[in-house]
């Protein structure tokens, strides 16, 4: 399999359907909830009044047709590609989806990103706002959900067949805490 990563910003416009814009996102967040875990997608999604920004990880062929979906979903328009390029390894072990608003928090990790004010992708490089990104959805982040993938969890035990016993290993030692005072 070829990992890539890519990203994107595009226009929020998500006011212009009928539907409340909270009943949208919990759409966006199911959908991406329920596809990424199936498909080894990882990633997040960040947005704000004016922006969506999502970083993608996995199979390429896969994202390639995700992005061309998204791009043609009316939530969103002006769909900008920042970045598609092969990568070794995963930035991110998850999905999340998180809302880019004003915390104390977030207001110091835009500082540090040299962000003034809201978040604004088009005004910065692909690598400044995918290092964003992977900033803002690790943590604590009360604005953050994130859901779990299916790849970074431990494989479901078996269930045990009729009449098969189960050995129990017993817990290895506790290490010793060296006490202080
Ligand atoms: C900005 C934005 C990003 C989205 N990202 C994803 C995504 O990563 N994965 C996904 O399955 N759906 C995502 N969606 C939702 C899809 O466009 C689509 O609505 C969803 O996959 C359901 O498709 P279906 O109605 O054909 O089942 C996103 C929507 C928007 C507006």
């Amino acid at each position: 399999m070829y990992l890539f990563r890519m990203s994107f910003y595009s226009d929020n416009n998500m006011g212009a359907g009928e539907r409340p814009i909270a009943s949208e996102i919990k759409a966006i967040l199911a959908a991406c909830s329920r596809y990424t875990l199936a498909s080894g997608i990882t990633g997040a999604l960040v947005f704000n009044e004016r922006y969506f920004v999502q970083v993608m990880e996995g199979e390429r062929s896969l994202l390639s047709r995700t992005v061309w979906s998204i791009a043609s979903d009316a939530r969103q328009k002006n769909m900008v590609l920042l970045s598609a390029a092969p990568i070794n390894e995963r930035l991110f072990l998850g999905w999340s989806v998180g809302y880019a608003g004003h915390s104390e928090q977030a207001d110091a990790l835009y500082l540090r990103h040299a962000i003034m004010g809201a978040l604004d992708p088009s005004r910065m490089t692909a690598e400044s706002v995918e290092n964003l990104v992977a900033e803002f959805v690790t943590g604590e982040n009360p604005f953050v959900i994130s859901s779990r993938h299916a790849a970074a969890a431990p494989p479901p035990k078996p269930a045990p067949r009729a009449g098969e016993t189960i050995k129990v290993r017993p817990a290895p030692p506790s290490p010793r805490v060296p006490t202080t005072g």
